[in-house]
């Protein structure tokens, strides 16, 4: 049987590098992405190249949205199996900021509730799999303080948290909820501020360099996969070693 497997933000930098390697493990993959017309054409791309993908409309702060999308899914698609939360923003929260308040709730909507709204939407049919598994994607800055604001850092502090009270919660269902946390990664989010994060990595990070989507796409599926049938509730850490410093 197809696994029909979700990926927010699916449309762009790490999501879709994930959407690829999903496509490319046999996943029927739907791209649920703000940026409908990016969507559209990824889709585009991976289904002529042979592979099965669909787009869905969604914005993750919508939760009766979501709700709808994902049983639209079960209806046109499959049972969805696995669900990547990788919709992410930044910036715009640095305490003091006069706009830091809208910023704070963007970084919050978006990157914490949007992932609690995709598991509420389809936690039936992850259910009726019987072997769901939900990738949430935190971020370094969840677990330590970075080049990020104060908005990022506690919406990715709060995506470990929900990861490991989901994986007690879903246990119980067959369904594993597993994280990774990726450090600097190049991705049109790193966007303007790509030199002063190169400075960064430089004094911060082990490995001098800046991480390719494709590195975090990789900890995703592999978390995804049965080969990880006994990790549950973990993040793992895809950085270059910046944890460790
Ligand atoms: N790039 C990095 O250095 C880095 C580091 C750590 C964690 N992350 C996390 O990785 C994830 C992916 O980031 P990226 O760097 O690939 O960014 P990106 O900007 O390339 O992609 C993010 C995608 O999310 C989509 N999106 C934004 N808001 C949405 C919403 N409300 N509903 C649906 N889709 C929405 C955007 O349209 C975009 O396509 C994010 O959660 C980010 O916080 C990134």
């Amino acid at each position: 049987m197809t696994k029909v497997a979700i990926i927010t933000g699916g449309a762009s930098g790490i999501g879709f590098a994930t959407t690829q390697l999903l496509a490319c493990a046999g996943y029927r993959v739907g791209i649920a992405d703000l940026n409908t017309p990016l969507a559209i054409d990824r889709v585009a791309e991976l289904t002529g190249s042979g592979y099965e993908a669909f787009q869905l409309s969604l914005d993750v702060t919508n939760r009766e949205e979501c709700g709808t999308a994902l049983e639209k899914v079960r209806h046109q698609h499959g049972l969805v199996t696995l669900v990547v939360n990788c919709a992410g923003v930044a910036g715009r929260s640095q305490i003091g900021d006069a706009a830091s308040g809208a910023g704070w709730d963007r970084n919050i909507d978006i990157n914490l509730t949007g992932s609690f709204n995709m598991v509420h939407g389809c936690i039936g049919q992850l259910k009726a799999s019987g072997k769901g598994v939900v990738v949430n994607v935190s971020s370094v800055v969840g677990e330590r303080s970075g080049f990020a604001e104060a908005g990022y850092a506690a919406s990715k502090a709060g995506v470990i948290g929900l990861t490991r009270q989901l994986c007690r919660e879903l246990a119980p269902f067959g369904i594993r909820v597993n994280c990774v946390a990726p450090g600097y990664i190049e991705t049109p989010m790193l966007g303007n501020n790509l030199g002063d994060v190169k400075s960064w990595m430089d004094i911060h990070t082990p490995m001098k360099r800046l991480g390719q989507p494709r590195e975090i796409a990789e900890a995703i599926v592999f978390l995804a996969s049965d080969a990880a049938s006994y990790i549950n509730g973990a993040t793992l850490p895809v950085d270059g070693g910046y944890l460790c410093v």
